[in-house]
Protein backbone atom coordinates (compact mmCIF):
# COMPACT_ATOMS: atom_id res chain seq x y z
CA UNK A 1 0.00 0.00 0.00
CA UNK A 2 1.30 3.62 -1.21
CA UNK A 3 1.77 6.13 1.52
CA UNK A 4 0.49 8.88 0.37
CA UNK A 5 -0.19 12.57 2.25
CA UNK A 6 -3.42 13.54 3.00
CA UNK A 7 -3.63 16.17 0.65
CA UNK A 8 -2.41 13.48 -2.46
CA UNK A 9 -5.87 11.52 -1.33
CA UNK A 10 -7.95 14.66 -0.63
CA UNK A 11 -7.34 15.54 -4.18
CA UNK A 12 -7.76 12.01 -5.37
CA UNK A 13 -10.94 11.38 -3.97
CA UNK A 14 -12.46 14.80 -4.88
CA UNK A 15 -10.51 16.19 -7.66
CA UNK A 16 -10.38 19.86 -8.64
CA UNK A 17 -10.92 20.96 -12.16
CA UNK A 18 -11.37 17.20 -13.79
CA UNK A 19 -12.59 17.66 -17.20
CA UNK A 20 -11.91 19.57 -20.51
CA UNK A 21 -12.16 22.69 -21.50
CA UNK A 22 -14.56 23.55 -24.61
CA UNK A 23 -13.45 25.71 -27.50
CA UNK A 24 -16.40 28.36 -27.52
CA UNK A 25 -14.34 31.13 -29.79
CA UNK A 26 -15.14 33.51 -27.30
CA UNK A 27 -13.09 37.19 -28.43
CA UNK A 28 -9.57 37.68 -26.63
CA UNK A 29 -9.70 34.03 -25.13
CA UNK A 30 -7.88 30.66 -26.60
CA UNK A 31 -7.85 27.09 -25.04
CA UNK A 32 -4.45 25.58 -25.54
CA UNK A 33 -3.98 21.50 -24.92
CA UNK A 34 -1.19 19.50 -24.24
CA UNK A 35 -0.93 15.71 -24.04
CA UNK A 36 1.52 13.49 -22.75
CA UNK A 37 2.02 9.27 -22.03
CA UNK A 38 0.17 6.69 -23.13
CA UNK A 39 -2.62 4.21 -22.35
CA UNK A 40 -0.14 1.18 -22.99
CA UNK A 41 2.17 2.63 -20.47
CA UNK A 42 -0.03 3.05 -17.85
CA UNK A 43 -0.83 6.59 -17.73
CA UNK A 44 -1.80 9.33 -19.82
CA UNK A 45 -2.43 13.14 -19.38
CA UNK A 46 -5.04 15.88 -21.08
CA UNK A 47 -4.10 19.64 -20.03
CA UNK A 48 -6.29 22.34 -20.88
CA UNK A 49 -5.78 25.87 -20.24
CA UNK A 50 -8.00 28.75 -21.23
CA UNK A 51 -5.41 31.76 -21.65
CA UNK A 52 -6.28 35.44 -21.93
CA UNK A 53 -4.55 36.49 -25.52
CA UNK A 54 -3.80 40.14 -24.32
CA UNK A 55 -2.13 39.17 -20.72
CA UNK A 56 -1.18 35.50 -21.77
CA UNK A 57 -2.87 34.64 -18.56
CA UNK A 58 -4.14 31.50 -17.49
CA UNK A 59 -7.88 31.89 -16.85
CA UNK A 60 -8.96 28.07 -16.31
CA UNK A 61 -6.84 24.77 -15.85
CA UNK A 62 -9.01 21.24 -16.46
CA UNK A 63 -7.28 18.00 -16.89
CA UNK A 64 -8.28 14.23 -17.94
CA UNK A 65 -6.43 12.02 -16.49
CA UNK A 66 -5.83 8.07 -16.91
CA UNK A 67 -3.91 6.96 -14.23
CA UNK A 68 -2.93 5.96 -10.42
CA UNK A 69 -4.13 7.47 -7.43
CA UNK A 70 -0.91 10.07 -8.14
CA UNK A 71 -1.58 10.77 -11.61
CA UNK A 72 -4.88 12.14 -10.79
CA UNK A 73 -3.74 14.28 -7.55
CA UNK A 74 -0.99 15.60 -9.55
CA UNK A 75 -3.02 16.46 -12.70
CA UNK A 76 -5.17 18.38 -10.05
CA UNK A 77 -2.50 20.31 -8.24
CA UNK A 78 -0.58 21.07 -11.26
CA UNK A 79 -4.05 23.32 -12.45
CA UNK A 80 -4.83 24.56 -9.36
CA UNK A 81 -1.20 25.65 -9.39
CA UNK A 82 -0.73 27.24 -12.73
CA UNK A 83 -4.39 29.06 -12.37
CA UNK A 84 -3.59 32.82 -12.71
CA UNK A 85 -0.18 32.66 -13.92
CA UNK A 86 1.10 34.49 -17.26
CA UNK A 87 2.38 31.33 -19.59
CA UNK A 88 6.04 32.12 -19.09
CA UNK A 89 5.09 31.65 -15.23
CA UNK A 90 3.89 28.82 -15.40
CA UNK A 91 6.49 27.15 -17.49
CA UNK A 92 9.10 27.32 -14.45
CA UNK A 93 6.72 25.05 -12.51
CA UNK A 94 8.35 22.11 -11.99
CA UNK A 95 7.63 18.64 -11.06
CA UNK A 96 9.47 19.19 -7.68
CA UNK A 97 6.66 22.16 -6.93
CA UNK A 98 3.90 19.82 -7.86
CA UNK A 99 5.03 17.46 -5.46
CA UNK A 100 5.92 19.96 -2.93
CA UNK A 101 1.94 20.98 -3.38
CA UNK A 102 0.86 17.32 -2.57
CA UNK A 103 3.10 17.26 0.68
CA UNK A 104 5.21 14.78 -1.37
CA UNK A 105 4.55 11.57 -2.97
CA UNK A 106 6.34 8.46 -2.72
CA UNK A 107 9.48 8.50 -4.78
CA UNK A 108 8.01 5.32 -7.16
CA UNK A 109 5.67 7.38 -8.01
CA UNK A 110 7.52 10.63 -8.84
CA UNK A 111 6.99 10.37 -12.66
CA UNK A 112 3.17 11.34 -12.23
CA UNK A 113 4.53 14.91 -11.04
CA UNK A 114 6.83 14.89 -14.11
CA UNK A 115 3.62 13.89 -16.41
CA UNK A 116 2.04 17.06 -15.48
CA UNK A 117 5.15 19.28 -15.96
CA UNK A 118 5.62 17.77 -19.34
CA UNK A 119 1.89 18.45 -20.41
CA UNK A 120 1.95 21.89 -19.53
CA UNK A 121 4.70 22.69 -21.68
CA UNK A 122 3.17 20.48 -24.70
CA UNK A 123 0.03 22.94 -24.10
CA UNK A 124 2.42 25.98 -23.84
CA UNK A 125 4.27 24.84 -27.00
CA UNK A 126 1.32 24.56 -28.91
CA UNK A 127 -0.28 27.68 -27.74
CA UNK A 128 2.55 28.96 -29.07
CA UNK A 129 2.57 27.08 -32.05
CA UNK A 130 6.15 25.48 -31.93
CA UNK A 131 6.17 22.18 -33.12
CA UNK A 132 7.14 20.13 -30.42
CA UNK A 133 10.20 18.20 -31.68
CA UNK A 134 11.92 21.90 -31.96
CA UNK A 135 10.50 22.95 -28.08
CA UNK A 136 11.55 19.49 -26.87
CA UNK A 137 14.95 18.97 -27.09
CA UNK A 138 13.83 15.21 -25.73
CA UNK A 139 13.66 14.39 -29.21
CA UNK A 140 17.09 15.34 -30.55
CA UNK A 141 18.72 13.27 -28.35
CA UNK A 142 19.49 9.50 -28.04
CA UNK A 143 17.08 6.72 -27.40
CA UNK A 144 18.05 4.85 -24.43
CA UNK A 145 15.21 3.25 -23.16
CA UNK A 146 13.12 1.55 -25.97
CA UNK A 147 10.38 0.22 -23.63
CA UNK A 148 9.69 3.58 -22.83
CA UNK A 149 10.74 5.28 -25.65
CA UNK A 150 12.83 7.67 -23.28
CA UNK A 151 16.19 9.23 -24.69
CA UNK A 152 19.26 10.70 -23.02
CA UNK A 153 17.97 14.01 -22.80
CA UNK A 154 15.04 13.28 -20.75
CA UNK A 155 17.11 11.41 -18.46
CA UNK A 156 19.65 13.77 -18.19
CA UNK A 157 17.29 16.69 -17.38
CA UNK A 158 15.34 14.74 -14.57
CA UNK A 159 18.75 14.08 -12.74
CA UNK A 160 19.76 17.43 -12.97
CA UNK A 161 16.74 18.97 -12.05
CA UNK A 162 15.61 16.71 -9.19
CA UNK A 163 19.36 15.75 -7.92
CA UNK A 164 18.88 11.87 -8.90
CA UNK A 165 21.87 9.39 -7.89
CA UNK A 166 20.42 6.03 -9.21
CA UNK A 167 19.35 4.17 -12.26
CA UNK A 168 15.91 3.03 -9.96
CA UNK A 169 15.60 6.85 -9.34
CA UNK A 170 15.51 7.67 -12.61
CA UNK A 171 12.83 4.83 -13.69
CA UNK A 172 10.99 6.52 -10.75
CA UNK A 173 10.63 9.19 -11.92
CA UNK A 174 10.35 9.07 -16.18
CA UNK A 175 10.16 5.17 -16.20
CA UNK A 176 13.10 4.40 -18.30
CA UNK A 177 14.36 1.33 -16.83
CA UNK A 178 11.34 -0.23 -15.23
CA UNK A 179 10.37 -2.77 -18.71
CA UNK A 180 12.77 -5.14 -19.51
CA UNK A 181 15.95 -3.38 -17.65
CA UNK A 182 18.51 -3.82 -20.50
CA UNK A 183 18.76 -0.17 -20.50
CA UNK A 184 19.87 0.16 -16.72
CA UNK A 185 23.45 0.37 -17.39
CA UNK A 186 22.98 2.91 -19.88
CA UNK A 187 21.26 4.94 -17.18
CA UNK A 188 23.82 4.58 -14.43
CA UNK A 189 26.56 5.96 -17.01
CA UNK A 190 24.44 8.67 -17.49
CA UNK A 191 24.51 9.37 -14.21
CA UNK A 192 28.06 9.50 -13.66
CA UNK A 193 28.25 11.79 -16.71
CA UNK A 194 25.74 14.36 -15.10
CA UNK A 195 27.12 14.36 -11.65
CA UNK A 196 30.84 14.38 -13.39
CA UNK A 197 29.62 18.16 -15.47
CA UNK A 198 27.82 18.86 -12.70
CA UNK A 199 31.40 18.81 -10.12
CA UNK A 200 33.71 20.31 -12.56
CA UNK A 201 31.12 23.54 -12.73
CA UNK A 202 30.75 23.52 -9.12
CA UNK A 203 34.11 24.00 -8.76
CA UNK A 204 34.97 26.42 -11.78
CA UNK A 205 32.01 28.52 -10.37
CA UNK A 206 33.00 28.36 -7.08
CA UNK A 207 37.10 28.98 -8.05
CA UNK A 208 35.40 32.44 -9.85
CA UNK A 209 33.66 33.43 -6.57
CA UNK A 210 36.65 32.77 -4.26
CA UNK A 211 39.40 33.68 -6.77
CA UNK A 212 39.57 37.53 -4.96
CA UNK A 213 39.10 36.02 -1.18
CA UNK A 214 41.96 34.09 -2.21
CA UNK A 215 44.10 36.87 -3.87
CA UNK A 216 43.61 38.77 -0.80
CA UNK A 217 44.73 35.71 1.59
CA UNK A 218 47.48 35.38 -1.11
CA UNK A 219 49.00 38.66 -0.67
CA UNK A 220 48.31 38.96 3.06
CA UNK A 221 49.65 35.11 4.62
CA UNK A 222 51.92 33.63 2.32
CA UNK A 223 53.12 35.66 -0.57
CA UNK A 224 54.37 37.93 1.85
CA UNK A 225 56.92 35.37 3.55
CA UNK A 226 58.36 32.51 2.41
CA UNK A 227 56.35 29.08 2.22
CA UNK A 228 57.57 26.76 4.25
CA UNK A 229 56.75 23.10 4.15
CA UNK A 230 54.62 23.16 7.37
CA UNK A 231 52.80 25.84 6.08
CA UNK A 232 52.74 24.62 2.64
CA UNK A 233 50.67 21.19 3.95
CA UNK A 234 48.49 23.10 6.07
CA UNK A 235 47.41 25.21 3.51
CA UNK A 236 46.96 22.33 0.75
CA UNK A 237 45.23 20.14 3.09
CA UNK A 238 42.78 23.10 4.03
CA UNK A 239 42.13 23.65 0.27
CA UNK A 240 41.31 19.79 -0.43
CA UNK A 241 39.20 19.94 2.94
CA UNK A 242 37.54 22.81 2.26
CA UNK A 243 37.05 22.96 -1.61
CA UNK A 244 37.57 19.80 -3.46
CA UNK A 245 36.19 16.93 -1.02
CA UNK A 246 33.33 18.18 -0.57
CA UNK A 247 32.56 18.25 -4.48
CA UNK A 248 33.99 14.70 -4.69
CA UNK A 249 32.03 13.28 -1.78
CA UNK A 250 28.87 14.86 -3.61
CA UNK A 251 29.91 12.79 -6.63
CA UNK A 252 30.27 9.20 -4.59
CA UNK A 253 34.15 9.87 -4.15
CA UNK A 254 36.90 11.27 -1.95
CA UNK A 255 40.67 12.16 -1.67
CA UNK A 256 43.15 11.87 1.01
CA UNK A 257 46.62 13.59 0.85
CA UNK A 258 49.62 11.18 1.06
CA UNK A 259 52.63 12.73 1.19
CA UNK A 260 53.54 16.16 -0.34
CA UNK A 261 57.18 16.46 -2.20
CA UNK A 262 58.80 19.38 -3.27
CA UNK A 263 55.64 20.72 -5.60
CA UNK A 264 54.77 17.00 -6.28
CA UNK A 265 51.34 16.63 -3.98
CA UNK A 266 50.25 12.61 -4.00
CA UNK A 267 46.46 11.88 -3.15
CA UNK A 268 45.08 8.94 -2.40
CA UNK A 269 41.54 8.71 -4.76
CA UNK A 270 38.56 7.08 -3.23
CA UNK A 271 35.03 5.91 -3.44
CA UNK A 272 33.95 6.03 -6.68
CA UNK A 273 36.61 8.81 -7.47
CA UNK A 274 39.58 5.30 -7.15
CA UNK A 275 37.57 3.29 -9.55
CA UNK A 276 36.20 6.00 -12.23
CA UNK A 277 37.81 5.77 -15.85
CA UNK A 278 38.09 9.51 -15.68
CA UNK A 279 39.69 9.66 -12.51
CA UNK A 280 42.67 10.86 -14.08
CA UNK A 281 40.80 13.89 -15.33
CA UNK A 282 39.17 14.33 -11.84
CA UNK A 283 42.54 14.78 -10.63
CA UNK A 284 43.84 17.47 -13.01
CA UNK A 285 40.51 19.43 -13.37
CA UNK A 286 39.31 19.23 -10.29
CA UNK A 287 42.44 19.12 -7.46
CA UNK A 288 45.53 20.15 -9.48
CA UNK A 289 43.65 23.39 -10.59
CA UNK A 290 42.84 23.82 -7.82
CA UNK A 291 45.64 23.82 -5.58
CA UNK A 292 47.99 25.72 -8.65
CA UNK A 293 45.30 28.34 -8.15
CA UNK A 294 45.29 28.61 -4.91
CA UNK A 295 49.00 27.69 -3.56
CA UNK A 296 51.31 27.66 -6.43
CA UNK A 297 51.01 27.40 -9.82
CA UNK A 298 53.84 24.75 -10.10
CA UNK A 299 52.02 21.79 -8.13
CA UNK A 300 51.72 18.69 -10.01
CA UNK A 301 49.38 16.25 -8.08
CA UNK A 302 49.87 12.43 -8.43
CA UNK A 303 47.66 9.72 -7.82
CA UNK A 304 49.14 6.73 -5.59
CA UNK A 305 47.55 3.73 -4.54
CA UNK A 306 48.51 1.73 -0.96
S1 LIG B 1 15.00 -0.73 -22.70
FE1 LIG B 1 14.66 0.36 -20.85
S2 LIG B 1 13.44 -0.94 -19.69
FE2 LIG B 1 13.66 -2.00 -21.56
Amino acid sequence: MWDYTDKVLELFYNPKNQGAIEETNEPGLKVATGEVGSIACGDALRLHLKVEVASDKILDARFQTFGCTSAIASSSALTEMVKGLTLDEALKVTNKEIAAYLGGLPEAKMHCSVMGQEALEAAISNYRGIPLAAHDDDDEGTLICTCFSITDTKIRKVIAQNNLLSAEQVTNYVKAGGGCGSCLAKIDDIIKEVKQEFAKENLHTNGAKAKTEVSVLNNSLWQQEPLTNVRKVALIQKVLDEEVRPVLIADGGDVELYDVEGDKVKVVLQGACGSCSSSTATLKIAIESRLRDRISKEIIVEAVNY
